[in-house]
C-alpha cells in the first residue's frame, strides 16, 4: 500500500486572523512496506502531514493517496472507518487513550469498533499483547497499574489488533526512559521486518530516524526539504543546521575525528558497530580492517 502526496496544502483556521499554512505544496512519496522516519523543527508541520495519512485532517488543497484510497481537497462523504482499518496512529501518549477495566478488553476495543466478533477480537487481542510482550499473567489486571512504559505497549496493542497495513507514530517514544524507547523501537522494527509493515515515524531524536528509517523526510515551515536514506539526508549537516537540526552523535564524533586526523572523506556510521569500524578504518589510513 504506497501512500503518496501531491502538491498538499492545509492551512488552518482559514479566513481568520488565526489562519496558518501548516503544509505547502507537499508532494512525498512512501513506498509499501518501507520505515520512514519524518524529522523537523518543532512547529515544521510533522504532525499536521502524518494525521492526513488516515484523515484526521484533510487538505485544503491537493490530494493524497493510501493504496487505493484517494482523499481529495473539497470532496466530502469519505469512509474514513475503512481507511482506519488500513492506517493505524499511535499518538504522541496513547495510553492516555486507556478506559476499560482490564487490559484484554481495551486491545479488543479496536477490532471491536470494527465489527470483528467476541472471538476473533479476542484471539487478535492475545496475538498483539503477545507481539508487544506483555505477559499474560497482566491481562486481565487493570490497564492504570501498570508503569509508562507497559501502558504504552498496551495501547500499541490496541492499534495493532486492528491489524493495520500501515501505522504512524508520532514522537512514540516521548517520556520513555532509554530502555523503555530501546524495546519500543525494536518493537516497531520487528513488525516492519517481519509483518512488512509500513512505519512511519515522527521524531525528534535523529539517531533513531537514522538507525530504523529506510526513507527520512526532513520538514521545514510546512515543506518537505529533503526525502532520501538516512546515510544522504545526514551527510549533509550543513542543511540540517540551518532548519535546527543535527546530525546524530555518531556522525558530529565522526565528523570531528575525520577533522583533527586530517581525513577528507565523509564518513556514515548510525550505529555503535559502524562507529567502531568506521574508527579503526580512519585510523588504519583507510585501509582494510580484518
Ligand atoms: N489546530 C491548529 N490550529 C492552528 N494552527 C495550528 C494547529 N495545529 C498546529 N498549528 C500550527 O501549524 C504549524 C505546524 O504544526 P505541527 O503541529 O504540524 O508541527 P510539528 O512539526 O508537529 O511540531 P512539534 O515538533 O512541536 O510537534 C505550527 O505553526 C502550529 O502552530
Ligand atoms: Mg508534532
Amino acid at each position: 500500500m504506497d501512500i503518496s502526496f501531491e502538491h498538499v496544502t492545509h492551512v488552518y483556521s482559514p479566513k481568520t486572523p488565526f489562519e496558518k499554512r501548516a503544509l505547502d505544496d507537499v508532494s512525498i512519496h512512501i513506498p509499501s512496506g518501507s520505515f520512514t522516519s519524518i524529522i523537523g523543527h518543532t512547529g515544521s508541520g510533522k504532525s499536521t502531514l502524518v494525521q492526513h495519512i488516515n484523515g484526521i485532517l484533510k487538505p485544503s488543497n491537493g490530494t493524497i493517496s493510501i493504496g487505493d484510497f484517494v482523499i481529495k481537497a473539497n470532496e466530502k462523504k469519505q469512509n474514513l472507518k475503512a481507511l482506519r482499518e488500513k492506517v493505524g496512529f499511535v499518538f504522541q501518549y496513547p495510553e492516555h487513550q486507556l478506559f476499560e477495566e482490564t487490559i484484554i478488553k481495551d486491545v479488543c476495543f479496536g477490532p471491536m469498533n470494527f465489527g470483528v466478533s467476541d472471538s476473533e477480537a479476542t484471539k487478535r487481542a492475545e496475538e498483539s499483547l503477545k507481539l508487544v510482550g506483555l505477559p499474560s499473567s497482566f491481562w486481565h489486571r487493570s490497564p492504570f497499574d501498570l508503569s509508562g512504559g507497559q501502558m504504552r505497549r498496551v495501547a500499541i496493542a490496541g492499534v495493532l489488533a486492528i491489524r493495520p497495513q500501515a501505522i504512524i507514530l508520532d514522537e512514540p517514544t516521548a517520556g520513555l526512559d532509554p530502555r523503555g524507547r530501546e524495546e519500543i523501537l525494536s518493537l516497531f522494527k520487528d513488525l516492519h521486518k517481519n509483518l512488512n509493515m509500513t512505519i512511519i515515524m515522527v521524531t525528534h531524536n535523529m539517531s533513531d530516524a537514522a538507525n530504523y528509517s529506510d526513507q527520512v523526510i526532513v520538514m521545514d515551515g510546512g515543506k518537505p526539504l529533503m526525502a532520501d536514506t538516512p546515510q544522504n539526508v545526514f551527510a549533509q549537516a550543513e542543511r540540517l543546521r540551518k532548519v535546527g537540526l543535527d546530525i546524530p552523535e555518531s556522525m558530529e564524533f565522526l565528523k570531528m575525528l575525520t577533522e583533527k586526523t586530517g581525513e577528507r572523506r565523509t564518513i556514515t556510521a548510525f550505529t555503535l558497530d559502524e562507529t567502531a569500524d568506521a574508527i579503526i578504518d580512519i585510523l588504519n589510513g583507510g585501509k582494510e580492517h580484518v
